[in-house]
């Protein structure tokens, strides 16, 4: 099957143009500081969402939400990159402009699927009717833009240019998939206060039929579910989203916004039910993930490394937000797992010395592990540790004031991030409970400059936060402040700096 294409509109390419010269200027002006060494951020300009994540012809391409021409988020543009590994990265031209009478002030998020030698691109075209930033008085449509070359798209305008209640403003983020000789699409809507997941389906990309909504919300779980992604795994069907409007609860849902699943099934009607709300991160800064079944059947997903509302220090510097590394999901035991996508041990670039790297009690430092770019795995025995913290103090200032702490809280039997020094902008404690009775935790920590991702439990929880250190404040630290337990590091690396 294809798809055949239009001639793009002649006002696209200039528009396209127009941003890659502003990225280009960008680049000129950017403070390398914060800047990632192996994570994907915008070349300049602001990024969110990932998009689009897909597998065409032997390679992976990121799509995401960018404005090319600002460190602030504005007009949204798709921007592009691709990779054969997942670990060297290569930044494509922008794949998507704004600007016509379907997407006039915003190609907003979408998805990215194959037909045939096509990679087509099903995204919410955006238009303010009154002000700027009047959510009241907006239009959101479906689009559809297609490709053979995987790098320039031809823009065919609203394939759903309608919700299916007139009532619903809100209505955004498609997520297709083939299934049974179908494409199928899902869409974040939001009727009245309660967020609902409309259902189509077509045979040919371009013609879309109203099914009926897969699942609605209740009392309590939020306004609007931005991002709604399904996922079949052992069996069971997962819905992955990024509610808005859902209230803390004690240590839970302390950002602004959220991403997370729930496990369940849908029904030969096509109504999906599931069991609770699931965060899928614990840390500061995770949303709108995405995920794509890659040809060898895992399950990957990527989120945004960052959260609305929060501290941006690197908007001084010409840029800002970056995207997690990509990860594998797996299902056990009614929860996602997930672990650093397994190509990423290619980035490991030199193993550093770990013998001394243990601490039982006070503090020790370890010098020959400082660094902004690390991996390192760590044990945390806590047996007998009924009081107290136990655990590690990264991207240290020599003056002591500046330490992201990473640390088992025995009171609270919980896994904590501290970032209240962790330099610029940035506060507050994230945190993840342990399973009752563990003895002992494994953690796998990535830093890059300006974040950290840790992988807990063999991927039972994850904790992902931005911090913003002086380039200088690199040490590392480990300390035992409690009755009994200790912390190991048992193997660490310097890892490279890969992004095109
Ligand atoms: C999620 C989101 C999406 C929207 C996009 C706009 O972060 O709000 O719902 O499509 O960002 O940039």
């Amino acid at each position: 099957m294809s798809l055949s294409m239009n001639p793009p509109s002649p006002a696209i390419p200039a528009a396209l143009e127009h941003a890659q010269h502003a990225v280009h200027e960008g680049i000129s002006r950017l403070v390398p500081d914060y800047r990632p060494g192996y994570h994907l951020a915008p070349q300049a300009g602001w990024m969110n969402d990932p998009n689009g994540v897909v597998f065409f012809r032997g390679e992976y391409h990121v799509f995401y939400q960018h404005h090319p021409f600002d460190p602030n988020w504005g007009p949204m543009y798709w921007g592009h990159a691709k990779s054969r590994d997942l670990v060297n990265w290569q930044h494509l031209p922008i794949a998507l402009a704004p600007g016509d009478a379907f997407d006039r002030h915003g190609c907003f998020s979408g998805s990215a699927v194959v037909c045939g030698d096509t990679l087509a691109l099903l995204y919410t075209g955006h238009t303010w009717l009154g002000e700027v930033g009047d959510e009241s008085a907006m239009r959101q449509v479906q689009c559809l833009a297609t490709s053979t070359d995987g790098i320039h798209f031809a823009k065919l305008g609203a394939v759903i240019d309608a919700p299916p209640d007139a009532a619903i403003v809100h209505f955004r983020d498609p997520k297709v998939w083939r299934e049974d000789d179908h494409w199928y699409l899902i869409v974040g809507a939001r009727l009245s206060d309660r967020p609902c997941v409309p259902l189509y389906r077509s045979s040919d990309l371009r013609h879309w039929e109203f099914l009926d909504y897969l699942c609605s919300g209740d009392e309590g779980d939020g306004y609007m579910w931005e991002c709604p992604d399904l996922l079949r795994l052992n069996g069971r069907d997962v819905l992955l989203y990024s509610p808005q409007g859902m209230q803390p609860d004690g240590f839970a849902r302390l950002n602004r916004f959220h991403t997370g699943y729930r496990v369940g099934r849908v029904d030969d009607a096509r109504h999906f039910s599931g069991g609770p709300f699931i965060e899928l991160d614990n840390g500061h800064d995770f949303y709108a993930a995405q995920t794509l079944l890659a040809a060898d059947g895992r399950r990957l997903l990527w989120a945004w490394l960052d959260m609305w509302e929060s501290p941006m220090p690197s908007k001084a510097h010409h840029w800002c937000g970056m995207l997690g590394l990509p990860r594998e999901l797996e299902l056990r035991d009614e929860r996602l797992h997930s672990f650093p996508a397994r190509e990423l041990t290619a980035l490991r670039q030199q193993a550093l010395p770990v013998e001394t790297a243990t601490c039982s009690d006070g503090h020790r430092r370890l010098p020959e592990l400082a660094g902004d770019l690390l991996e390192l795995e760590v044990r945390l025995d806590l047996a007998g540790c009924s009081q107290g913290r136990l655990g590690l103090a990264l991207r240290c200032s020599e003056d002591g004031a500046e330490q992201t702490l990473l640390y088992y809280d025995a009171r609270l039997h919980r896994l904590v991030l501290d970032r209240d020094r962790s330099g610029a902008g940035v506060d507050g404690q994230r945190s993840a409970a342990l399973v009752p009775g563990q003895q002992w935790l494994e953690l796998r920590l990535f830093l890059d400059r300006s974040s950290i991702e840790v992988f807990a439990a063999d991927g039972r929880f994850s904790l992902s936060s931005r911090l913003y250190p002086r380039p200088d404040s690199l040490g590392v630290r480990l300390f035992a402040e409690a009755d009994d337990g200790r912390v190991t590091i048992r193997r660490a690396w310097r890892l490279a700096a890969q992004i095109a």
